[in-house]
């Protein structure tokens, strides 16, 4: 993002404001001790941006670094209000009790999530710090809208602060059932700093029957359908199934620029046969492995060759400093390193990685190229890539594999749903994808389109907000 405006307005009275951990760019250092902005990762800011952009709301978060907090400045058509953290707040709060805690407790305790007091206490201090500036930004009878697991007590603290507040949560990862979450030593707190909220949001319904039955279970709270009545209020907890901008994407995945582009890629990758990609934060969630192992063991039989076909696996860096990341970006890199090993050729490798983020052009492009997609999470709240993959194929080919435990595989039915779990099965489906006739490839393609035009960003956000002013 390049249109910051020198001129810091610390927006007082906004009607509409956002309540994110991360803004939707990151404050970043170069070597040179110069500091500027770039695009924060994650599919919460890739859906919420264009939304903020689009109605000159306020965004409240943190700017990406420890220390103090820049003044608060205009960008893309929005106010962002930076909130600090410092150094140990970032280890604690962030990397320990969001990523190290929750983060795994959310995604059916795929790593061994770990709990700590001294992170609960940075927790409660943060969460506490987001509501007050939200507070102080907040129109009178505003409508405030808070997400993700990295503040699930401000909803409550900010009712507490501005009563006059409409205040939504939306929760962009799974929700547990009631076996796992209530592990968690601070589960009735955390309950209660959701119940804070007159709607919260889930990607799935089933999410959002767990938060109900736990709330009726946990606390003795009366429930009603999909509400709860807590507090003299009625809270309702439902699904709205996030989504993309999905005409902006299919625009710019048709432009003659990320056209020659993909183009290029296939001329630089040797002109294979079959692109299979990847593409995804480097999260242990996302299965990264599950497919190394699937693509090597074709070829190991010789099912496929390389370097006709070739994977390339595009993986942003994430977490960097969580011990469960650390171990699984060695793992990826070995894994990636013995298929190279045995399998590549001077004329090319097996395997293309790259441990970087990337524009969105280039993604585009790479999407364009890629004649399959392999999306394998172990449990994911959506998956926006696979998402974009649908809206990127506008020319209706490529095919789509994807995880039945990715929230998108309730919407994208005609993709190739596989149990990552299961690697012979993966390995069925990405060979299936891989020989598809063109016509069964469009007729796949094009009914997933459909879906998701219909069930687009605008959609989603207009659900909740209209849910969110029904129950004000
Ligand atoms: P998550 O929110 O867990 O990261 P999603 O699939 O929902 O997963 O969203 C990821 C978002 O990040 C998508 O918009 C995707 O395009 C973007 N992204 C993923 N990998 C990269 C990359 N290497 N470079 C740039 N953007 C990326
Ligand atoms: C997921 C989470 C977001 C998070 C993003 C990137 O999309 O739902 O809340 O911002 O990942 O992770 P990070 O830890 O870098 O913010």
């Amino acid at each position: 993002m390049t249109d910051e405006s020198s001129d810091p307005r610390p927006s007082a009275d906004s009607p509409v404001v956002v309540v994110a951990n991360r803004l939707p760019v990151d404050q970043v250092t170069d070597p040179d001790g110069t500091t500027r902005w770039q695009r924060s990762p994650g599919g919460l800011v890739t859906a919420l941006e264009p939304f903020v952009a689009g109605r000159g709301g306020a965004w409240v978060g943190w700017s990406g670094s420890a220390g103090a907090a820049p003044e608060p400045f205009e960008s893309g058509g929005m106010s962002l209000v930076p909130v600090p953290l410092s150094e140990q707040e970032v280890d604690r709060y962030y990397e320990g009790f969001s990523n190290a805690s929750l983060w795994p407790l959310y995604h059916d305790v795929v790593e061994k999530p770990e709990y700590q007091r001294q992170w609960w206490d940075a927790y409660v201090q943060v969460n506490k710090r987001f509501a007050e500036r939200a507070a102080e930004v907040a129109a009178e009878g505003a409508i405030v809208w808070v997400h993700d697991y990295q503040l699930q007590l401000v909803p409550a603290m900010l009712r507490q602060r501005r009563p006059d507040l409409t205040i939504g949560f939306f929760l962009h990862i799974p929700f547990p059932p009631y076996e796992l979450f209530t592990q968690l030593p601070w589960r009735g707190a955390i309950v209660e700093g959701l119940l804070g909220a007159d709607l919260i949001g889930f990607q799935q319904p089933s999410a959002a029957s767990n938060f109900v039955a736990l709330a009726r279970r946990l606390h003795d709270l009366r429930t009603l359908g999909n509400t709860v009545s807590y507090d003299g209020r009625t809270v309702t907890a439902k699904a709205f199934p996030i989504s993309i901008d999905v005409a902006a994407f299919d625009q710019l995945a048709a432009s003659p620029e990320v056209l020659a582009r993909a183009a290029e890629i296939r001329e630089e990758l040797g002109q294979p046969e079959k692109i299979v990609l990847g593409v995804d934060r480097l999260d242990y969630t996302k299965g990264i492995g599950v497919r190394l192992e699937a693509f090597e063991e074709l070829l190991e039989e010789g099912v496929l060759e390389a370097p006709a076909t070739v994977l390339v696996q595009v993986a942003t860096p994430s977490r960097e400093r969580v011990e469960h990341y650390v171990t699984m970006r060695e793992t990826i890199e070995q894994q990636v390193g013995h298929i190279n090993g045995v399998y590549g050729s001077i004329s090319g490798n097996a395997v293309q990685y790259f441990n970087q983020s990337m524009p969105r052009e280039e993604l585009a492009a790479l999407y364009r190229a890629a004649d399959v997609m392999l999306v394998t999470p172990y449990r994911d709240g959506m998956n926006l890539v696979a998402k974009e993959y649908v809206a990127a194929r506008g020319d209706l080919a490529g095919a789509l594999v994807l995880s039945e435990f990715a929230g998108a595989a309730a919407e994208l039915k005609q993709a190739f749903l596989v149990n990552p779990h299961d690697i012979s099965g993966v390995k069925a489906q990405l060979v299936r994808a891989l020989r598809i006739e063109p016509a069964e490839a469009a007729k796949r393609m094009r009914a997933m389109r459909r879906h998701l035009f219909r069930h687009d960003l605008d959609h989603w956000a207009n659900s909740f907000f209209d849910s969110l002013k029904a129950q004000a």
